[in-house]
């Protein structure tokens, strides 16, 4: 009995894990088919304007709310305009697979951010050996 039922969640549990990885998946054919591409770039990463959203990585659930909110003009900012048409054009079932497919597009940092943190870490140790050498004094 105990076996059946390692089994059945096995098979229910492995059933979940492959539905979210079918939803990542329209979810980014999804991105490209509605043009979210077109403003937000690569991955949700790149966007067209400095002043338009990264969404790579950001919370699935969050992304969804706003969305929702922007279709229903309960965001209405400046900007909301540009993304109305959009949404409207989209289902929230769908919106949701685009969301999921974000969320999992973390931008791994550039490697001059990478370099500049290093040297920043350098600087620091520099200030503390300097500080410490004028305690002494
Ligand atoms: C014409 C350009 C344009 C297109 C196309 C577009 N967006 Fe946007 N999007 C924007 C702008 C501009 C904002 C900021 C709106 C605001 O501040 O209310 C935004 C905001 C968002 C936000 C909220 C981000 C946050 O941090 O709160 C999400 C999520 C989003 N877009 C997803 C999408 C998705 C998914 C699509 C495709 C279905 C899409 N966008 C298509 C321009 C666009």
């Amino acid at each position: 009995m105990r076996t059946m039922i390692a089994l059945a969640s096995m098979v229910l549990f492995g059933c979940v894990g492959l539905a979210q990885a079918n939803d990542v998946e329209e979810g980014a054919k999804l991105y490209t088919e509605k043009l979210c591409l077109t403003c937000h770039g690569e991955h949700g990463n790149k966007p067209i304007m400095p002043i338009y959203p990264k969404l790579g990585g950001q919370n699935a659930d969050y992304a969804v709310a706003q969305m929702k909110d922007i279709k229903t003009g309960a965001r209405n900012n400046g900007l909301s305009a540009t993304m109305k048409a959009i949404v409207a054009a989209t289902t929230d079932e769908e919106l949701t697979k685009i969301a999921k497919y974000l969320e999992v597009q973390v931008e791994a940092p550039a490697a001059d951010t990478a370099a500049a943190a290093a040297t920043d870490a350098a600087a620091t140790d520099a200030t503390a050996t300097d500080a410490a050498a004028t305690a002494t004094q």
